[in-house]
């Protein structure tokens, strides 16, 4: 074991990419359970509060290859205590638009759609409250914020120095609602054979499935296994069990076949959750030297009927700039909406729109570079924790980036320089990202013959996990890479908490580094340091958060340099070019690295231009639910993207160093688009997404 770090690094290409190229990688669609399949489509609800008055489904019933029809009256009846959509069919209720009000399960997909349209329901509904305002008188201050932070923090008198202040901002940014749209719909497939339960399945982690398909069918955990090899794509939607899992259970219980449901991309809009729109005040305070004395970050943000959701989405402000006097709040108003859920770095990434937004204009107002006015501002410690940073380089990133993007010599003023119909601006934003470590348990064997097999939940929802957990196991064993054959993505094997939050490499690849420690000690004192003909098996893992969290504070953090430019007459937005530097401690996969960071770029570029879910006021329902209407950024949308990092030792956060990097790329990314869209026309669009009309709306105002 003396070539240690001899993968770790290396731009290993992904070794599940020759299967994925040639279509031999089994997503769950395309599982073989060697029998017929049968097909689940959905009756959903068209108002999004009331209550059922008829639902008659006869005419469905009586169609050549339907089995089967599942209504609130006839549906199995589910454990109680089941997470907010997920007691599918168990009452009369209406909660949202788009709620499963009735289930058809045939033959063919094509029978089970075509029977939708002969359900009959009949709702008696009251008018949808789908619009969220920061003037309701129903806001509220939820008891506690996601992954357990504090609702509010208050540090000084920021009334009193904002007052006081040489130089302020006060601005309110607005982001609206998002939905996730990987290009894998959600997909369940679903098999009993007698009281267990079998499924195929699209998700972020088995183990967070089998959890609640445990509760909703009143089963021992050994009685479900869940199985996810392959994930065509997840950014938070896939994290927690949704109304599909429930359903294909339930239907494939009911006919006592396979059954397979795949949502349509019209049903992402409804089923599986979305980003909450946020509304966020935003006031700065600075001396004549452009040094904070004063923070304030309220924000304004909903969540539905049934379940509280509530975004962490003021906590990068509590990380990124020292100010003796500061403030974060966040409240929430009950809409009749779908649950939201997570969405990649939720929270942060509406949050920094906002802080960086107002970074920029308070540079704007002093006359400073924006770069310039963030390193005036670096903390020496975690400026409401009070702890030192286990390593912390977002002013070696804004340096590094000025100099890759050459940002030297940039000019101040807004809207003075073109190419043309042209208007070209620059602009500058920070990322940060909390790094964490999870619980996550491994079973390593030594086969006789060298070989050695690595068992972990872990879940590879595109990241590159398959190729970058292999690297780490091999290294930590000390062999090749072809020595290692590694298992992930099954509920049966070892647990492990999903991928989410940026924790699946820092919990699975610290538990593979620990047991493949364990492995080593077990080989020395018992085996003289050599492997046993018959082979080995160890069991390790960590229990959870790094020893040192309590007593370091750990981010990962970045800068994005941008240039767009503008075109005068039709307010069109085009991004040449852009460069973006991190400080993520340890990176295992230089190519599968690289890609994470420009995919959350560029979706951070897609936030910025183009992405919004439009609810209707008076109808309730999401108008533009579907990839025509909803754009996501293409190629065509992205210029060239410069993307380094820099070498980070963090001795503190894990075993390896690592920080997480599925999220950091979005943070911070629409902000340095806006604020270059400023430097570019001189108007500030502080909600988006900056489309064209917004371009006449501001030119008009100004
Ligand atoms: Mo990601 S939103 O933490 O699944």
């Amino acid at each position: 074991m003396t070539t240690m770090d001899r993968l770790v690094g290396a731009g290993v290409a992904r070794i599940d990419g020759p299967a994925k190229v040639r279509g031999t990688a089994p997503y769950a669609y395309e599982q073989d359970p060697g029998e017929p399949i049968c097909h689940v489509a959905v009756v959903q609800s068209t108002v999004n509060r009331g209550r059922i008055s008829r639902l008659d489904p006869s005419r469905a019933e009586a169609m050549p290859g339907v089995l089967a029809v599942l209504t609130p009256a006839n549906a199995p009846r589910l454990g109680h205590g089941l997470a907010s959509d997920l007691p599918v069919l168990q009452s009369l209720d209406v909660h949202y638009q788009g709620q499963i009000v009735a289930v058809v399960v045939a033959e063919t997909s094509e029978i089970a759609r075509a029977a939708v349209g002969a359900v009959a329901v009949e709702y008696s509904a009251q008018g949808p409250d789908v619009v969220l305002s920061a003037e309701r008188p129903d806001l509220y201050a939820p008891d506690k914020l996601m992954a357990g932070f504090e609702t509010d923090s208050v540090i000084g008198d920021v009334d009193g120095a904002l007052a006081s202040a040489a130089v302020t901002v006060d601005a309110t940014y607005s982001t609206p609602t998002q939905h996730n749209n990987p290009i894998e719909m959600h997909t369940s497939m679903a098999r009993w054979d007698g009281d267990r339960l079998t499924m195929w399945d699209a998700n972020q982690g088995p183990h967070t499935i089998v959890n609640d398909l445990v509760a909703a069918f009143e089963l021992e955990r050994d009685q479900v296994r869940v199985i996810s090899p392959y994930v065509g794509g997840a950014f938070g939607s896939k994290a927690f069990t949704h109304p599909n899992q429930i359903v294909a259970a339930m239907a494939a219980r009911v006919v006592g076949r396979t059954v397979v449901f795949e949502l349509s991309r019209q049903q992402m809009f409804s089923l599986v959750g979305h980003r909450t729109p946020t509304i966020q005040r935003v006031r700065l305070g600075a001396d004549a030297d452009g040094r904070l004395t004063a923070i304030s970050h309220e924000v304004v943000e909903h969540t539905s009927r049934i379940n509280e959701f509530a975004e962490q989405t003021a906590t990068p402000t509590r990380v990124l700039y020292a100010a003796p006097h500061r403030r974060t709040t966040h409240r929430l108003a009950r809409l009749d909406v779908p649950p939201p859920t997570i969405m990649r770095a939720p929270g942060e990434t509406p949050g920094m729109f906002a802080l960086e937004s107002a970074m920029d204009e308070l540079a704007h107002q002093l006359g400073l570079d924006p770069v310039e006015l963030r390193i005036r501002n670096e903390p020496a410690r975690d400026p409401e924790r009070d702890l030192p940073w286990s390593s912390r380089n977002l002013v070696a990133c804004l340096r590094t980036g000025a100099e890759r993007f050459g940002w030297a010599g940039r000019d101040l003023a807004p809207g003075v320089r073109a190419d043309g119909r042209w208007l070209i601006g620059t602009g500058v934003a920070a990322a940060t990202y909390p790094t964490r470590r999870r619980r996550a348990e491994c079973r390593i064997t030594g086969h006789g013959d060298g070989r050695w097999t690595v068992e972990i939940d872990g879940s590879d929802i595109g990241t590159g996990a398959w190729t970058a957990l292999t690297q780490v196991a091999a290294d930590a064993l000390g062999v090749g890479l072809d020595a290692v054959e590694l298992r992930i993505g099954d509920s049966a094997l070892p647990f492990a908490g999903g991928a989410g939050g940026s924790t699946g490499m820092t919990s699975w690849g610290s538990a593979i580094v620990l047991t493949a420690r364990d492995v080593r000690r077990e080989l020395d004192e018992k085996h003289g340091g050599v492997l046993p003909p018959r082979g080995i098996v160890v069991k390790g893992g960590v229990p959870g958060e790094s020893p040192h969290a309590s007593d370091w504070s750990m981010h990962a953090f970045g800068a994005h340099f941008v240039e767009v430019r503008v075109d005068r007459d039709t307010g069109e937005v085009r991004l040449p070019r852009a460069t973006s530097v991190y400080a993520a401690g340890t990176i295992v996969n230089a190519r599968t690295a690289r890609s994470q960071f420009l995919g959350g770029f560029s979706m951070g570029v897609s936030m910025a231009l183009h992405e919004e879910s439009v609810a209707d006021a008076r109808l309730g329902h999401y108008v533009n639910h579907d990839l025509a209407g909803y754009h996501i950024a293409t190629n065509a949308d992205i210029g060239e993207l410069d993307v380094h990092w820099l070498e980070e030792d963090d001795p503190y956060v894990n075993e390896l160093g690592m920080k997480g990097i599925g999220e950091i790329g979005i943070t911070g990314a629409a902000a340095a688009v806006a604020n270059a869209y400023w430097h570019a026309t001189g108007l500030r669009v502080r909600d988006l997404p900056i489309t064209p009309d917004k371009y006449f709306r501001e030119l008009g105002a100004g």
